[in-house]
């Protein structure tokens, strides 16, 4: 179903209609009678693969992406396919703007920027003036750690787990500023790890000094998901907690404001599979303080104000910190459609199918002869990204399962290195059977 037709016929399409005349829900109809995917779940007894399956029907979204069915792709955490909604709303934009790139911007700019953030601001459940718009993860980190107002004395707590993204931006700020960055480990053994030890480790490390924690959602290193919640908790109060989400957005279901963190940075174009080169910062109002623009943005309010030869003194922080110049408009604009799909399907359902599928996927790996899993099993812990160690040197395990299984892998970009899967809504249970049958081949 095309975004036009979705957009138009919006609110007269109830979720249910929706899901079953674009056929998401036949399996778990087929499964459930007209129980339904919660019947469905109900009956699924039979494992997580089932688990998964009933959430999202048999065949996941698979049928919205147009990934080369030939290979078995499990790679979405690192670049995104865009599903049928996102590339038909890239595509008409990008119609609209090659007939008429000055028209269309003109007349269709702040309304089609507007639609992104209320989109946005339901999926997150927060308030559209909080959201900045970005081009990736890396981009809103930069914008956030790079202006946080500090000064010699101050002090940055982050995590020896992070990724180069947030090591470098605050490395950076750090040259700029004399702050000092500390990185402290959350556990000593990622096999027992637990939220106790995560969240002691953190608080156990604030000094008088530390004005931020800036930590990863879902660690892409291991797996491994922070009890984001928990750890606010402990932490005092003058303390930001900043959290690069990109490996939980479009995963978990969690709103922002309950999540806990006073700062949300994340691209779109992983599990969210929104259009490759889009992202957003969330912040709470008293965040919103610590952190200021550089780069200058295209807001009315803005460059109105500069027109009038004045300083802004009207623009939300988010509108300041969006960065301004011409963008890939037809990209940015779709992340409408990419927030709307996943509104559509349902956090609650994505998460039970992601879930499902990387606990089916754990477990199936546990089984393995030579194959120890890194990522702990329980969810509270995990999230979609399953990392193991399959004995060998992991980019030679990633060739093979590749070369000989076509079944894509990565291997995790950090010091210690491990195969690295990302089963999502683009694959199915017959993904993680193959994935498993092929490490089973490699491995022996
Ligand atoms: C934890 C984490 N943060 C940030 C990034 C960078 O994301 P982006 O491409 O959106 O900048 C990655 C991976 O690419 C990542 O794994």
């Amino acid at each position: 179903m095309g975004a036009l037709v979705v957009k138009e016929l919006g609110p007269l399409l109830r979720r249910r209609d929706f899901l079953v005349r674009s056929g998401l829900v036949v399996g778990a109809s087929a499964l459930a009678g007209t129980g339904g995917w919660v019947a469905g779940k109900e009956l699924a007894e039979d494992g997580e693969t089932a688990r998964a399956e009933a959430s999202l029907g048999a065949g996941g979204m698979q049928g919205e992406f147009a990934l080369d069915r030939g290979v078995v792709q499990l790679t979405s955490f690192l670049l995104a396919p865009h599903p049928r909604q996102v590339r038909e709303a890239i595509e008409q934009h990008r119609r609209e703007l090659d007939a008429n790139p000055k028209g269309y911007l003109f007349a269709r700019e702040l309304e089609l920027e507007q639609a992104v953030l209320e989109a946005a601001s339901s999926y997150l459940g927060a308030r559209a003036e909080d959201i900045a718009l970005t081009d990736s993860t890396t981009m809103g980190l930069g914008l956030v750690y790079g202006t946080l107002a500090l000064g010699p004395g101050d002090e940055i707590l982050t995590t020896e787990h992070d990724h180069y993204a947030t090591h470098e931006t605050l490395r950076l700020r750090s040259e700029r500023t004399g702050a000092t960055v500390r990185r402290v480990a959350l556990y000593r053994d990622i096999a027992s790890v637990s939220v106790d030890e995560i969240v002691e480790s953190l608080r156990g490390s604030i000094t008088p000094r530390t004005r931020a924690v800036a930590v990863t959602w879902v660690h892409s290193s291991t797996g491994l998901k922070l009890p984001v919640r928990a750890i606010r908790d402990a932490l005092p109060d003058h303390v930001l907690l900043c959290v690069d989400g990109v490996h939980g957005l479009g995963v978990e279901d969690v709103e922002v404001g309950e999540l806990g963190c006073d700062v949300f940075v994340s691209g779109c174009h992983k599990w969210l599979f929104g259009p490759r080169g889009t992202g957003i910062v969330w912040a709470s109002g008293r965040a919103w303080e610590e952190v200021a623009a550089v780069i200058p943005t295209f807001d009315g309010r803005g460059y109105g104000a500069w027109i009038q030869g004045r300083e802004p003194d009207d623009l939300p922080p988010a509108a300041a910190l969006t960065p301004g110049g011409f963008h890939s408009f037809e990209h940015r604009w779709a992340l409408a459609d990419a927030f709307r799909w996943h509104a559509d399907l349902g956090r609650e359902r994505v998460a039970e199918h992601t879930h499902g599928l990387a606990t089916a996927l754990k477990d199936g790996l546990a089984d393995i002869p030579g194959v120890t899993v890194i990522t702990p099993r329980a969810e509270r812990l995990s999230a979609g990204i399953v990392c193991c160690d399959l004995g060998g040197d992991p980019h030679e395990s990633v060739g093979r399962l590749e070369a000989e299984h076509e079944v894509i892998a990565s291997v995790t970009p950090y010091a210690t290195e491990y195969v690295r899967f990302g089963p999502s809504i683009a694959n199915t249970g017959e993904d993680v059977e193959r994935a498993l049958a092929a490490v089973r081949a490699i491995a022996g």
